[in-house]
């Protein structure tokens, strides 16, 4: 495996990062890449690759059979929990402690920027590991995984589902407001690993460069952002985020 070259930040990146008041983060799925959880553009591995998931992460899909989309759910949960933080998530954990005011927004429902230990956080399309009820909308702390079913909330008994966004529903108004007001105030927003295709996410960016704020994408390959961007650091998130955060002056 070539030693990947070193990632060049230009000074005045470097100096920006380090004055920097206010930093916002927006992720996605490429910053688990590298723990081996899949992007969604990626294809789906193994039993699922026939599935496409913007088919199963639908009400619709739900609707017309919710055991096949609670299943791929529970496949992708035992993915996630099999993983580990990388690199790059420790990375923002690190930088949430050292700057003056921060806040990491994700499109990803893994749960590993938490493992990592990020707490400024705002999960835009839920987590994988918590479930609730689909008609209540309560969280549910335990459910029987094994009957074959898909289980049941014990007060209403509707069935269960995962606490995530699925396509043709709207975010957690609380979590995108908090991302919107991060997005018009920060200084610096670094967009990382998001193909920068699904919205109301995708608009954070736009967002931010009207308010005057710098916008930065890690990312090893273009995006419809990569022409706006302020900078482009074109490699993996798990090499770039240490380094920059190696080279933050105190
Ligand atoms: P995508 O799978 O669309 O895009 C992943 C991005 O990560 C791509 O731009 C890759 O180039 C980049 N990437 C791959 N490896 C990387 C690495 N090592 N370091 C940095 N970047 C890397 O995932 P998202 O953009 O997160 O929504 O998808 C956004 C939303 O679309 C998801 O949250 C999900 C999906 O539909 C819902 O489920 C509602």
């Amino acid at each position: 495996m070539p030693l990947s070259a070193p990632i060049a930040i230009p000074p005045e990146l470097a100096g920006s990062l380090s004055a920097a008041r206010f930093v916002a983060v927006l992720t996605g799925a490429g910053v688990s890449a590298e723990s081996g959880v899949a992007t969604f553009r990626d294809a789906q591995t193994g039993l699922w690759a026939r599935f496409d998931p913007r088919e199963l992460a639908t009400p619709s899909a739900f609707e017309r059979n919710p055991r096949l989309v609670w299943d791929w759910y529970a496949w992708r949960r035992k993915l996630v929990a099999a993983a580990q933080p990388n690199p790059g998530h420790y990375a923002l954990a690190a930088w949430e402690r050292v700057a003056r005011q921060f806040l990491l927004i994700t499109q990803n429902v893994d749960g590993l920027h938490q493992r990592a230990g990020s707490v400024k956080l705002v999960e835009l399309h839920g987590n994988i590991g918590r479930v609730k009820c689909s008609r209540e909308g309560t969280l549910v702390s335990r459910w029987d995984e094994g009957g074959g079913e898909v289980p049941r909330c014990p007060n209403c008994g509707a069935l269960l589902r995962p606490d995530v966004v699925w396509f043709e529903e709207m975010l957690p108004a609380s979590a995108l407001a908090q991302a919107e007001a991060a997005a018009s105030h920060c200084d610096i927003l670094l967009v990382v690993g998001t193909a920068a295709e699904v919205y109301p996410a995708a608009a954070l960016p736009q967002r931010a460069h009207d308010a005057g704020a710098l916008v930065v994408e890690i990312n090893p390959h273009p995006t419809p952002l990569s022409a706006s961007a302020d900078y482009i650091l074109r490699g993996p998130s798990g090499a770039v985020l240490p380094a920059l955060v190696a080279g933050l002056r105190g």
